[in-house]
């Protein structure tokens, strides 16, 4: 595994087209898995296929294979599996009164977030072959802060399982059994969670391997969101690598447009300014079909 790159920004901006893009450009001479969280099928479009299973891998050429993943039926799985675990851990009391929390916390944009970060974390566990993972969509800084504190998280999870392993050694005393310790299915949970933990952290933290990119327009509101993206990956000591700007108006003899053009121009000089530390690069707004702009941006970025 060389590179993990995400590449975050608001709906609509073009983050799918330019996670292609790099995709279908490293693809020509390295194993890329490219990741998609797309729900309106972008990324089918870009290539020309249909992608008829999510979660499957849908090989589209010798190197580069595409998964698309499904944020809704993440998040159900998500909250399903915590509830299996709960019932592994909880009395039937203390189940019954969570239950109504767990549904209504299907529902949190959080629990979106969380879900998909928990997805992302087992596909780059698995598939560590390929040179390239990209992911057309970023995780922010509040959901990174989860695995940016190991130390915690260690402590935190040494502790669940000490105290596991107590009650199984009284357990056996109690009854004068000899279970094996190491079949307790709620051990072996905390132990592989604690260990895949451990695993993330290491390849995520280490900003050789990642790399983030953000995706943005020209506009205000864009703008503004990236600008809090980028802060809110600053306080958990994460760079952004590259700030695409997308669709930038193109000449034109209508004086109305080349007006908005030159409006266009001052506000990316701002854009470059805020950003002065990063690589800032602007892509037109290109009126060709896929493949063409796959080839084409490709160029830029
Ligand atoms: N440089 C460009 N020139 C012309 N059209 C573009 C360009 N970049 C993106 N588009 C078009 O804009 C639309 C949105 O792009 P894309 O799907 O890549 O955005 P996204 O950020 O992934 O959106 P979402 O947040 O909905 O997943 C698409 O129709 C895409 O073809
Ligand atoms: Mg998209």
């Amino acid at each position: 595994m060389k590179k993990i790159i995400f590449v975050g920004g608001k709906g609509g901006v073009g983050k799918t087209t330019c996670a292609s893009t790099l995709a279908f450009k490293y693809s020509k001479k390295e194993k890329v898995l490219l990741v998609s969280t797309d729900p309106a099928h972008s990324t089918g479009d870009l290539f020309d296929i249909e992608i008829k299973k999510k979660d499957e891998k849908f090989r589209y050429s010798k190197n580069l294979d595409i998964l698309e993943i499904d944020g809704e039926k993440e998040a159900e799985l998500y909250i399903s599996n915590i509830q299996k675990q709960c019932n592994l851990m909880l009395s039937p009391v203390i189940m019954g009164e969570i239950k109504g929390q767990l549904k209504r916390a299907k529902n949190s944009p959080g629990t979106h977030e969380s879900a998909i970060f928990e997805k992302i974390n087992k596909i780059i566990l698995k598939n560590q072959e390929y040179d390239y993972i990209i992911f057309d969509t970023a995780p922010t800084g509040h959901t990174l802060r989860l695995i940016k504190l190991p130390k915690t998280i260690n402590i935190w999870m040494d502790t669940l399982i000490k105290k596991r392993k107590k009650i199984l050694m009284l357990k056996n005393m109690k009854f004068d059994r000899r279970d094996r310790i190491s079949d307790d299915k709620v051990l072996s949970l905390l132990e592989s969670r604690r260990d895949d933990l451990l695993k993330i952290y290491k390849i995520l933290s280490d900003s050789n391997k990642v790399s983030f990119y953000f995706v943005m327009n020209p506009d205000k509101l864009s703008f503004l969101e990236t600008k809090r993206g980028v802060e809110s990956l600053r306080e958990f000591g994460i760079g952004v690598d590259k700030i695409i700007i997308n669709k930038l108006y193109p000449d034109s003899i209508d004086p109305f447009w080349q007006e908005q053009k030159y409006k266009q121009e001052e506000f990316i000089k701002l854009i470059v300014d805020e950003f002065k530390d990063k690589n800032v690069l602007t892509i037109p707004y290109l009126e060709k079909e896929n493949q063409e702009i796959l080839e084409e941006i490709g160029k830029i970025i």
